[in-house]
């Protein structure tokens, strides 16, 4: 418990990157990140009819810009992007047996089990962490990149991950599960600094 899931080391955007990607990479695009309390965050996404090369092209670059910013989850509507696609790539043993980076259509949580909490944090609320209780074991059903159903069971980081992702394409940021007077604080500090960078 207690790890975070943002502000993975820097390196670590860098390894084998060039070998995760089957695409072009010069094709792809970093995309700008929406942060809370942009209202585009709170929408729900809608499903994808086919994983077809423009999805595909989204998926990766969602990923050029979940590496970019050191993330290790990434979905759609973060992008500005109302489509229910997430990525996920946390870098450990589980996922690597599962060919992450995941690329993910259409997510759905068909199981879940236990209790899991972990200190959270997103890129669309920046420099931000709180505990979520989420659950510990949970069963996807998912598309994956080449339009091929996909069924896997994750527990601890990975669980908590597509947790938060699928949540994003509900409209749901982490922050959503905390009480308001602890959510209020959180958004008056991302308010606070954006009017900062405004100044600047
Ligand atoms: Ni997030």
């Amino acid at each position: 418990m207690g790890l975070l899931f943002v502000n993975m080391p820097k390196n670590r955007a860098c390894n084998g990157l060039v070998s995760l990607f089957p695409y072009d990479r010069n094709a792809m695009a970093i995309l700008p990140i929406l942060t809370a309390p942009d209202k585009r965050l709170k929408q729900k996404s809608l499903p994808v009819e086919k994983v077809d090369d423009t999805i595909r092209t989204l998926m990766d670059d969602m990923l050029e810009t979940m590496y970019a910013a050191n993330g290790i989850g990434l979905a759609a509507p973060q992008v500005g992007v109302l489509k229910q696609v997430i990525v996920v790539d946390i870098g450990d043993e589980q996922a690597k047996q599962m060919h992450t980076p995941l690329r993910l259509a259409n997510p759905k949580i068909v199981r879940m089990e236990g209790m899991l909490p972990w200190r959270e944090g997103c890129l669309s609320v920046p420099d931000q962490v709180a505990e979520v209780v989420r659950s510990a074991v949970i069963e996807i059903r998912a598309l994956d990149q080449y339009n091929q159903p996909l069924h896997l069971e994750a527990t601890e980081l990975l669980a908590v991950c597509l947790q938060h992702e699928i949540d994003h394409l509900h409209g749901t940021l982490f922050i959503d599960h905390l009480s308001a007077l602890k959510r209020s604080i959180i958004l008056q500090k991302l308010k606070k600094k954006a009017a900062e960078e405004k100044e600047k």
